[in-house]
């Protein structure tokens, strides 16, 4: 009979409901939506297709157990209550990491070090070993998160984060991560016949991300992930996730897709990445200034990340671009924009008000999505 496990999938603040429909989309019911994750409870195939198929979580995670601890005595004992040779074999290897929020226990060193030690005694315990634990075997990555003094205990499942999808061979100076460009596609109503163009394209994080999808594309299909090694889930289970993965890949998918950027470094780039993740002659690079751009069909999608001028020396030309851009896309009404930027100014200066904003965060700095639907023409 298939095993359940409790999963936690991890989520930038203002993703978590991206996230969750990602989720829904896989298949998965009962989910709860928190702070930065959402959990759910699933057979254990999940693990190999929610690492294949998310788009927008930074990793899923195992829950082992959470329980209420403010003493160190709680903390050993009731991790040590928990089934962890369910989990990790006699040779895993099982590093602690830790946080601690708004705890009575804050001391993250100490909350780490407790829960390798009951970790070890009670895998010892149950696996029958009498000396030290040779831990030469798979990665099992344990995390204790205390948050008010609950504890989560997390068996990490993905190994690098999910945002790495391994077609990344180089990069700008600001570049999205993965998991929020493939979130700014997402969040659009763009689907793969309608034209679709970055303007301020970078490393082309955004295009690749969306091809991905438009060609429903597994984004982890070309990396590794912790738990393939892991007994808990079975090869035939892993196999089986690869080839839904194949069976649902649309290559044939015809797509419209075009990446400008001023700086002809950035599109080199971005053409070697398409290329690393294997979209080589679907996306169109072009060495362009943003103000010469001209739509030429209708019913277009217009998705960037274009510089936020946080330098006050960049400001003035930041804003001129903007001006630029709203007085383009003005003349193009079927056109949907869809910006993303931490200026506060940018609905004035790109001359409209947002159809819908939606407040995310671009690694630390907080930044609004601005989103202005075209009115498409039949
Ligand atoms: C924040 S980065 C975009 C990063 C991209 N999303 C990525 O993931 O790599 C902004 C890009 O805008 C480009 N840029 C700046 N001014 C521009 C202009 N006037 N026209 C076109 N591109 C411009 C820069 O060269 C830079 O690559």
């Amino acid at each position: 009979m298939a095993q359940k496990v409790k999963l936690l999938a991890t989520a930038a603040m203002g993703l978590e409901s991206v996230v969750a429909q990602e989720l829904k989309n896989l298949g998965y019911q009962d989910l709860q939506v928190e702070n930065g994750k959402v959990l759910f409870e699933a057979e254990t195939s999940a693990i190999a297709r929610c690492n294949l198929w998310l788009r927008t979580a930074d990793r899923l995670k195992v829950v082992v157990g959470e329980f209420k601890a403010t003493t160190f005595d709680e903390l050993f004992e009731q991790t040590k209550a928990l089934d962890w040779e369910r989990y990790i074999p006699e040779d895993g290897r099982f590093p602690v990491n830790g946080k601690s929020v708004k705890s009575t226990l804050y001391s993250v060193s100490d909350c780490q070090a407790i829960v390798k030690k009951s970790v070890a005694e009670k895998l010892k315990q149950k696996h029958g070993i009498a000396s030290r634990m040779e831990e030469t075997g798979a990665m099992y990555k344990i995390e204790v998160a205390l948050l008010k003094d609950k504890a989560t205990l997390t068996i990490d499942s993905s190994g690098s984060g999910l945002h790495k999808r391994g077609y990344r061979t180089g990069q700008g100076d600001a570049p999205l991560k993965e998991t929020l460009a493939a979130a700014l596609v997402q969040l659009t109503n763009w689907k793969p016949d309608y034209p679709l163009v970055d303007l301020f394209c970078g490393s082309g994080t955004i295009l690749i991300e969306a091809a991905l999808i438009g060609q429903n594309i597994a984004p982890g299909f070309n990396r590794e992930f912790a738990s393939e090694s892991w007994e808990l889930v079975s090869d035939k289970e892993w196999n089986a996730a690869f080839e839904e993965a194949e069976s649902l890949a649309n290559y044939d998918q015809p797509l419209d897709i075009t990446g400008t950027d001023l700086n002809p470094k950035m599109i080199e780039i971005a053409k070697q990445n398409a290329i690393e993740a294997g979209l080589a002659d679907l996306i169109t690079w072009k060495q362009m200034e943003s103000s010469d751009f001209k739509p030429s069909k209708p019913n277009g999608y217009l998705i960037s990340n274009p510089p936020y001028g946080e330098r006050m020396s960049d400001r003035e030309s930041v804003e001129k671009m903007y001006r630029q851009l709203g007085e383009t896309m003005r003349d193009h009404p079927s056109w949907s924009s869809y910006i993303i930027t931490s200026h506060e100014g940018f609905e004035k200066l790109f001359g409209a008000k947002a159809t819908k904003k939606r407040k995310l965060f671009n690694g630390f700095i907080k930044v609004d999505y601005y989103q202005y639907f075209g009115k498409h023409i039949r």
